[in-house]
């Protein structure tokens, strides 16, 4: 592990001349992004972060303060396997690719720029955060999961610096060029151009679109090109904390709010009433479900096959890793009705990659819709829920149609009469923003959102995890 070079790394850096000189000259570029777009304020001021030092699943991590411009950005792989071989697809068992295969050489590339073009997206979108954080505890959270996007796109510009060429350099500019949400240069992904700025929204936003990066790394972590699974390995064990921070942060609203119940009225109290926070989980979690792309891929198919893309656990959770006659039925729309229809297998590996991540967020709402029953109260008489993954929809079968709720389909003109209940108005995005506003003593936290059961790295919350 070469940890003080300019970059840090374990790809042997220094012995590829070409690529460690390519990477210096993007260096400060990234870096004039990160004081543009990274957080707003605070760039001088000293944070307990935690940094990737080692890419051993015991001690990988050092915390310490540090200020974020000298966090050590670095490309860190997981180890290679001894003769890997390729786990599914028409190639299985084939050896791994340590090259592009020729072919998928433009579609591996676009996977990679997407994938890539949402690190830097998130922390434009969370730029403004800092300036109105619930406690100290939680701004260094925000601080945490924006370094670490920002290495990231280290991660990506990596395999397009080393593996495409000069396409790939072209690519890794046009990532600090985009903007999030800007409408000459948009990133790529409509996601990651909505506005994230209150901490509801934060904290909605790494419970759920942050879940689909975790799906998404998961199935390029079996990938058959085998930079590309040791890269995303490796970003995988930084996410969990991401989106720890979003399940605990929706949990901790959902507390205070479910307290503030048993005293009166939520809104006369300062918390976020039930149903705003209903709107915001029916907003982010359909615009996630839409990240995964259609339910119905020719591309999925040939990724597939391809043995670049495979499924959640593709190891663990399948016998046949070819899939190549099963039938999957799937629900689309004919005729204004809904319907069922069978399509092979590989085509519908979007639509199982959303059905891992959709249990995996219904884990989250059973966590919050058991702190509302251990408040008690009226709380404790509601439940949290998912809305159907029809219900919202912008990309895929669904996208066009419009459904309630539940996932019935119903006319335009219902739906637009109806919004209201379902996900945030311009009220609610006001009242919320109405309480934000910045807690930065030690100890204290504002009045919308409980306290964490623990701090981090075993520190109380009362540390002082930003020098302010
Ligand atoms: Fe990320
Ligand atoms: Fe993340």
């Amino acid at each position: 592990m070469n940890l003080y070079e300019r970059i840090p790394n374990n790809v042997n850096l220094a012995g590829d001349k070409k690529l460690k000189r390519a990477l210096e000259t993007w260096l400060p570029n990234f870096l004039d992004w990160w004081r543009e777009m990274g957080p707003d304020g605070f760039q001088d001021k000293e944070v307990y972060l935690r940094t990737a030092t080692s890419v051993e699943t015991d001690g990988w991590a050092n915390f310490d303060f540090v200020k974020m411009p000298d966090y050590r950005w670095g490309i860190f792989l997981k180890p290679a396997q001894p003769d890997a071989k390729i786990g599914f697809g028409d190639n299985h068992g084939h050896p791994v690719y340590q090259e592009v295969p020729g072919e998928f050489r433009n579609s591996l590339r676009r996977i990679i720029v997407t994938q890539g073009d949402t690190e830097p997206a998130s922390v434009e979108q969370q730029r403004q955060l800092g300036k109105t954080c619930p406690s100290l505890y939680d701004l260094r959270n925000l601080f945490q999961v924006n370094v670490e996007e920002g290495r990231h796109l280290w991660a990506m510009v990596y395999l397009l610096h080393g593996y495409f060429g000069r396409d790939g350099r072209d690519e890794a500019d046009a990532l600090l060029e985009r903007r999030s949400g800007n409408p000459d240069k948009p990133r790529i992904l409509e996601a990651f151009n909505q506005p994230c700025d209150d901490w509801l929204n934060f904290f909605a936003f790494t419970m759920f679109t942050d879940r689909d990066g975790k799906y998404q790394l998961s199935a390029l972590a079996e990938s058959g090109f085998e930079p590309l699974a040791r890269t995303c390995q490796f970003m995988l064990t930084e996410e969990a904390h991401h989106m720890f921070v979003g399940d605990t942060g929706l949990g901790r609203v959902v507390r205070r709010t479910a307290q503030l119940m048993k005293e009166g009225d939520v809104r006369h109290l300062g918390g976020i009433p039930l149903e705003i926070i209903q709107r915001y989980i029916n907003f982010w979690f359909s615009y996630s479900l839409d990240l995964f792309g259609g339910e119905i891929s020719s591309n999925s198919a040939d990724f597939f096959a391809a043995g670049l893309k495979g499924r959640y656990k593709e190891q663990d959770q399948y016998e046949d890793h070819s899939a190549a006659n099963e039938i999957y039925t799937l629900t689309v729309v004919e005729n204004a009705q809904l319907r069922p229809r069978e399509v092979p297998l590989r085509n519908a590996l979007n639509e199982m990659l959303r059905g891992e991540y959709i249990k995996d967020c219904e884990k989250g709402l059973a966590r919050w819709n058991k702190i509302l029953k251990e408040e008690g109260g009226e709380g404790g008489d509601r439940l949290l829920y998912l809305p159907s993954p029809r219900f919202h929809r912008h990309v895929g079968e669904y996208a066009g149609h419009h459904f309630d709720i539940e996932g019935n389909l119903i006319t335009k003109e219902e739906f637009n009469g109806r919004s209201s209940e379902w996900l945030p108005t311009m009220e609610d995005r006001e009242y919320v923003r109405s309480l934000m506003h910045p807690v930065t003593e030690p100890g204290k936290i504002a009045n919308w959102i409980a306290p964490p059961a623990v701090g981090i790295k075993g520190k109380p919350f009362e540390f002082e995890y930003v020098r302010l």
